[in-house]
């Protein structure tokens, strides 16, 4: 099982979270691995001043995520924790 905290709070909401969140839960459906996989929103985790949006994957936190980044982050994070 693989835990991903997505920060919801004001500024990460505002640079795009719930695009994030969308994006996410699609590549994981998209894989077939939705019932491996949690995604948790979380209050400001106190990153908001490095832009963009703040991920934590397992004990990995990422910060200043933008949509871009989305599928990079589930082929070399996401994906090989999934298939472990
Ligand atoms: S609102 Fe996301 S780190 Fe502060």
């Amino acid at each position: 099982m693989v835990i991903v905290q997505i920060c919801v709070g004001s500024s990460c909401y505002l640079r795009g979270a719930p695009k994030i969140i969308a994006k996410l839960q699609e590549l994981v459906t998209d894989h077939g691995l939705s019932n491996r996989f949690t995604l948790k929103g979380s209050f400001c985790m106190e990153q908001c001043t490095k832009g963009g949006v703040t991920l934590l994957i397992g004990d990995d936190l990422l910060t200043g995520v933008v949509y871009e980044d989305i599928p990079d982050l589930f082929e070399s994070k996401i994906l090989p924790a999934l298939r472990s």
